[in-house]
């Protein structure tokens, strides 16, 4: 199960009126596919010595006999793990994996899943472990993961982490790196309430720290909702059923109390970077870039 999935069913039969329009798309799409796939035979890399290699063997060579590059970002509600997520997974090439997003499309799919995590998540509460660890287990199966992944709201008890731990294990991988986003609780308020996401993409946008284009003030100086649209598809804006003051205790306490154990679990191993999440993005940004690196 995942969001990707969900969205495509959602899109093919939102677009099965335009079956000869889309039958040239989908020509066009795997013309592409096929030329890049051809690109990436014929592109020659030198590697080790004089020896030649196609980007295709490459991957296939990474795939192999790498070890995963296994990443967790952490951090409480607010933090900015979905702000910077997307970056880190376009910059790595590797797929963000978020427990939230996949919870919340099964919701809106009313899926099993779904049902089961409604009513804990709108009031702030974990779901179950057994629910996120299969989700996750089955996740990092898929194709995309081959080189790695990148977690964000996974783990979020010992219990989690360890199970991931095992999975990991089997395969003779571990967690390589764990950025730790800080920020006081006293500044997550402003940030949780003052959110809006365009829910097909995720993408995430604040009435003052990160405005869509298209927000307008009314006389009291609150978003008018109707002018709160997506930059990029002009759809309009939505606010989490989380995102209450009244939930964001309940998640600030699950935090401490249940997902900051795990940065002890993880420092052992040399693993966990901090960063500094409360300054402007640019800076957060700069300081993952750094976090990253291999120490
Ligand atoms: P989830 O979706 O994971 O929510 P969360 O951890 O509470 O994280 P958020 O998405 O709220 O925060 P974020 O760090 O991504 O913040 P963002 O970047 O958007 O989980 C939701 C629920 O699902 C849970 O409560 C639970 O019920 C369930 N669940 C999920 N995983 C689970 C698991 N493993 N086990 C059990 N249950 C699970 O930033 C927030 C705002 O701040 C944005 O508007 C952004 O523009 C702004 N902002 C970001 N950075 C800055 C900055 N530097 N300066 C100013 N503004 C900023």
């Amino acid at each position: 199960m995942s969001s990707i999935a969900i969205k495509t069913c959602a899109e093919r039969s939102k677009n099965s009126a335009h079956l000869p329009l889309l039958a040239v798309a989908g020509l066009a799409a795997a013309t592409a596919t096929f030329r890049r796939e051809e690109e990436e035979k014929t592109q020659n890399f030198f590697f080790k010595g004089d020896k030649k290699e196609s980007v295709a063997d490459m991957k296939a060579k990474f795939s192999t006999y790498w070890p995963r590059n296994i990443m967790i970002l952490f951090g409480p509600p607010g933090a900015g793990k979905g702000t910077h997520g997307p970056k880190v997974e376009n910059m790595l090439g590797i797929p963000q994996l978020s427990t939230g997003d996949m919870l919340r499309a099964a919701v809106a799919a009313q899926t099993e899943v779904g049902k089961k995590a409604q009513a804990v998540m709108k009031a702030g509460g974990l779901v179950s472990n057994d629910i996120v660890i299969g989700i996750i287990r089955d996740r990092i199966k898929e194709k995309d993961c081959n080189l790695g992944f990148i977690l964000d709201g996974f783990p979020r008890t010992l219990e989690q982490a360890k199970a991931l731990d095992k999975m990991l294990a089997d395969e003779g991988a571990a967690v390589s790196k764990v950025v730790e986003l800080e920020v006081p609780d006293s500044v997550l308020e402003e940030r949780i309430c003052g959110r809006w996401i365009h829910k097909k993409s995720g993408r995430s946008y604040h009435v003052k720290y990160a405005a869509p284009k298209s927000m307008k003030l009314s006389s009291d100086s609150k978003p008018i909702p109707e002018t709160m649209l997506d930059d990029e598809t002009g759809e309009p804006l939505m606010q989490r059923g989380d995102d209450t003051p009244t939930a964001l205790v309940k998640r600030l306490k699950g935090y401490h109390g249940e997902t900051v154990p795990i940065l002890n679990h993880y420092k052992p191993n040399g693993v966990v970077a901090s960063v500094n999440a409360n300054q402007q993005m640019d800076g957060v940004w700069g300081e993952i870039l750094e976090a990253l690196k291999r120490s």
